[in-house]
C-alpha cells in the first residue's frame, strides 16, 4: 500500500498536493459529532475509548482529511496530577487554581496511570481506521498547560493573573514547567508505544508573553519533549500560536514542522522559519464562515506557494470554530484535494 501523503510530507518526500487536516476538526463542526455531543458529555466521549475512537475518526470518514488527530484534550495532563476539573460550556475550569495554594508544588501529584484511558483509545482508533489514516497524537505546551492551571479557567482577559504570577514567581514557575514537562514526556513517549504517527506540541498561548521572555524560560522544555519525541523515530510539529517574528527562531533543532497562525501570511513564514522546517497552515479560520466564492479567492495565494513548496503541511492558523459550516469546511478539503498544484 502506498505510503499516506501526509507521512511522505512530514518525511520530505515530494508529493502531488499538500496533505490536509486541521486543528479541532473532530469536535466542533461535524453534524456527526453534534449528534454524538447531544447523547454524551465531552468528558465521557473523550474518556471512553470506543467512543473517542470514534470520534476521533469522524473527520476522515465526514470530511476526507489525510489524518486523524487522537480525540482529548491538553488539560488532562493537569487532571493526571490531580487538579479536579470540568468541561464547562464557558471552556474548562479547575476547582482550585495553582495561584491560590501556598505551596503549588505540593498540590500537584502525577499519576501516569490517570491517562491509561488515552492509550487504550489509541488501540482502538488504530484498530478500526481505514487504509491506515495517520494518527496525530498531541500534547499541550507548558506555557500554555500552566496558564489554565494557573488561572483556573479558560479567560478571555489574556490570563493577566496566571501571568503576573509568572513574573513574580520565576523560580517556582521553572519548577512547575519542569513537573508538566516530565509528565509530558512521559505521555508522550506512551502515546508514540501505542502506535501514533506523529505528534504536534500546542502551544496555543505562545504569543502572551514577550518573545525574549517565553524564549528565555520556555524553549528548553520545548526542546527537551521534541527530542523525547524523535527520540522515537516520529516526527514532531510544534504549534507556537502568535509568536510572530520568533518565527526566525524556529530551526530544525527545535521542530519537524512548525504550525504557523494566520497573522503571517505563509510566504512570509517560509522566509523567516529555518529552510530545514517544513511548515504547517495557515488559513485563517473565519474565512469559513464566508461564501465559497470568497474562500477560493484566499486559496488562490496558496496555488501559488504550493506549487514549488513540498515542505508543508495545509491547515487552518488556528482550530474550527463553533458554527462553520460544515458544507464550507467540506468544500474546502475537497478543494485541496482536487486543485491542480502544478507540481513537478
Ligand atoms: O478535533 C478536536 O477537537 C481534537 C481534540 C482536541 C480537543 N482539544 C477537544 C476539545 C484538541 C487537539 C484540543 C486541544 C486543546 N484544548 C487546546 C490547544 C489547541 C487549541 O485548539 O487551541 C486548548 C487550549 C485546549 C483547552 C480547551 N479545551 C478549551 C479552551 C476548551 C473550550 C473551548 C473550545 O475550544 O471548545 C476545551 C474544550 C474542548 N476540547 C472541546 C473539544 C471537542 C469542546 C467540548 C465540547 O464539545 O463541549
Amino acid at each position: 500500500m502506498q505510503n499516506p501523503i501526509f507521512l511522505e510530507t512530514l518525511q520530505g518526500r515530494p508529493t502531488s498536493r499538500p496533505p490536509v487536516w486541521f486543528m479541532r476538526q473532530a469536535g466542533r463542526v461535524l453534524p456527526s459529532y453534534l449528534d454524538m455531543r447531544s447523547r454524551y458529555s465531552f468528558w465521557e466521549l473523550m474518556s471512553n475509548p470506543s467512543l473517542a475512537a470514534q470520534v476521533t475518526l469522524l473527520p476522515v470518514h465526514d470530511l476526507g482529511v489525510d489524518a486523524a488527530i487522537l480525540f482529548s484534550d491538553i488539560l488532562v495532563i493537569p487532571y493526571a496530577m490531580g487538579m479536579g476539573l470540568d468541561f464547562t460550556d464557558h471552556g474548562p475550569k479547575f476547582d482550585k487554581p495553582l495561584k491560590d495554594y501556598d505551596n503549588p508544588l505540593e498540590a500537584l501529584h502525577p499519576d501516569p496511570s490517570k491517562l491509561e484511558y488515552i492509550y487504550k483509545a489509541i488501540d482502538e482508533i488504530i484498530k478500526t481506521r481505514p487504509d491506515n489514516t495517520p494518527l496525530i497524537g498531541f500534547a499541550g505546551a507548558p506555557l500554555t498547560v500552566l496558564c489554565y492551571m494557573l488561572e483556573g479557567l479558560s479567560s478571555k482577559s489574556n490570563f493577566v493573573q496566571a501571568i503576573a504570577f509568572l513574573y513574580q514567581n520565576k523560580s517556582l514557575v521553572r519548577k512547575l514547567i519542569e513537573v508538566v514537562t516530565d509528565l509530558t514526556i512521559e505521555y508522550a513517549t506512551r502515546q508514540i508505544e501505542h502506535g501514533i504517527d506523529a505528534f504536534q506540541l500546542f502551544e496555543t498561548h505562545g504569543g502572551i508573553l514577550p518573545f525574549d521572555v517565553y524564549q528565555e524560560m520556555f524553549y528548553p522544555s520545548i526542546q527537551k519533549i521534541a527530542r523525547a519525541v524523535r527520540n522515537k523515530g516520529i516526527k514532531f510539529i510544534y504549534f507556537p500560536k502568535d509568536i510572530g517574528s520568533g518565527l526566525s527562531t524556529i530551526t530544525p533543532e527545535l521542530c519537524d514542522f512548525v504550525s504557523v497562525d494566520w497573522q503571517t501570511p505563509i510566504t512570509e513564514a517560509r522566509k523567516l522559519v529555518h529552510p530545514g522546517v517544513g511548515l504547517q497552515g495557515n488559513l485563517d479560520p473565519r474565512l469559513l464562515f464566508a461564501g465559497q466564492k470568497d474562500i477560493e479567492n484566499e486559496l488562490v495565494k496558496y496555488l501559488e506557494f504550493g506549487k514549488n513548496e513540498h515542505q508543508w503541511i495545509f491547515n487552518l492558523g488556528h482550530g474550527f470554530l463553533p458554527g462553520i459550516p460544515f458544507e464550507n469546511a467540506k468544500y474546502l478539503v475537497e478543494w485541496i484535494k482536487s486543485a491542480n498544484w502544478r507540481r513537478q
